[in-house]
């Protein structure tokens, strides 16, 4: 990749921290937002037209960002926030202007970091430009690992009474992550992971109450990428008694990213190639909605439509993958009653 050089791109300091400074050496000149935005149009057309491409798909894998305002008159429909770009209004981010960009020029769009692009406003022109997005947040490490463990205790009737997780690492991304707005961002998006699998066992979880969950990030040069990630699970089991599972993982946060990056990209590509119909519309055939929750099973806080739940658990998610590539391909299910084994048939 040495010889691959970035193109300039753009630098708002407020949103990322400050001891990021000296890295932004490579910048798209000027403070019009709006000129930032249509130069990043450029770039987008420029790369497609040059590469000869049918499609683009953009993947935001730059600084974790604060978490930008929400409100009515910035960016609560596509209008304002096309409004807020062109008044240079200070709440519009780097990353909201990436997202613009794509979706104006028909590129999906993936937020591989935890801040909340994916405004609503933003989240309607994807909508009304029939362009793809996904987030938020690659689910690399801990959390993968706690989507899968946190599914199984639940299942097995085992309660999850307090979840505490540690990590320290020591790349870019940990000194970023060690201001407190934008580490706010990732506990955010590291924080909700369990709470579909509490929802879904009201016998367990009667009143609905979650487990107490922690979420530390602790920023130690020396140990590079390879970020260490200690979780402590402790149970409820039969009779009041305790189960406490301890974990030390060493994350290599790069090696695990990279596929994740590659897999968004490959899933994105692969479903704006599919189209379905059904006898209710006519046999008019549609494309997915635009906000692609497919992706869940490598976000770590997945984006979904609104109105649907979302799905943290592991096994869910790799289902819902699995069963509609087999339906695309014409394959017949897995069948996991296995009849035959246990019968006479
Ligand atoms: N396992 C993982 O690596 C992992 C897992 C989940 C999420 N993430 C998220 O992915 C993102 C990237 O992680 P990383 O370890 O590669 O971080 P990094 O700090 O090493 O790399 C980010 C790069 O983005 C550049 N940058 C910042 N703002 C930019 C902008 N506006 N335009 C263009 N470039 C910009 C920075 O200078 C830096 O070179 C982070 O948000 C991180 O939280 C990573």
């Amino acid at each position: 990749m040495e010889k691959i050089v970035p193109k300039p791109s753009i630098y708002y300091p407020d949103f990322i921290a400050s001891n990021q400074e000296n890295r932004a050496n490579n910048l798209i000149p000027g403070k019009s937002k709006k000129a930032h935005l249509e130069h990043i149009r450029k770039d987008i057309r420029e790369f497609k037209d040059k590469h000869g491409l049918e499609a683009v798909i953009v993947l935001w894998t730059a600084n974790t960002e604060r978490y930008t305002e929400v409100q009515s008159g910035l960016n609560l429909t596509a209008e304002e926030v096309l409004a807020s770009i062109d008044s240079n209004k200070e709440e519009i981010s780097p990353s909201n202007i990436f997202a613009v960009a794509s979706i104006l020029e028909g590129a999906h769009y993936i937020n591989g970091s935890p801040q909340n692009t994916l405004v609503p406003g933003i989240v309607v022109l994807a909508e009304k430009k029939g362009v793809f997005i996904g987030g938020d947040d690659f689910k690399s490490g801990q959390t993968k690992i706690k989507s899968a463990l946190a599914e199984f205790l639940v299942n097995s009737g085992l309660k999850p009474e307090s979840i505490v997780s540690y990590n320290h690492l020591g790349n870019n991304d940990g000194k970023n992550l060690s201001e407190a707005r934008q580490f706010r961002s990732k506990e955010i998006s590291k924080s909700s992971v369990v709470d579909d699998m509490v929802a879904s066992n009201q016998i367990l979880y009667p009143d609905g109450k979650k487990p107490d969950h922690v979420v530390v990030i602790k920023y130690v040069p020396f140990v590079g990428d390879s970020k260490r990630a200690m979780d402590e699970y402790v149970c409820s089991i039969f009779m009041g008694g305790l189960q406490t599972i301890a974990m030390h993982n060493t994350c290599e946060d790069s090696l695990l990213a990279t596929p994740l990056i590659l897999d968004l990209t490959i899933i994105t590509e692969l479903c704006s190639r599919i189209k379905y119909t059904s006898p209710s519309n006519d046999g008019k055939f549609e494309s997915f909605n635009s906000v692609l929750s497919l992706l869940s099973l490598l976000l770590k806080a997945p984006v979904v439509p609104q109105g649907t739940p979302v799905t943290n658990a592991f096994n869910r998610q790799l289902s819902s993958i699995t069963k509609l590539l087999t339906v695309c391909a014409g394959i017949s299910s897995d069948n996991d009653l296995q009849l035959e084994f246990f019968t006479k048939l």
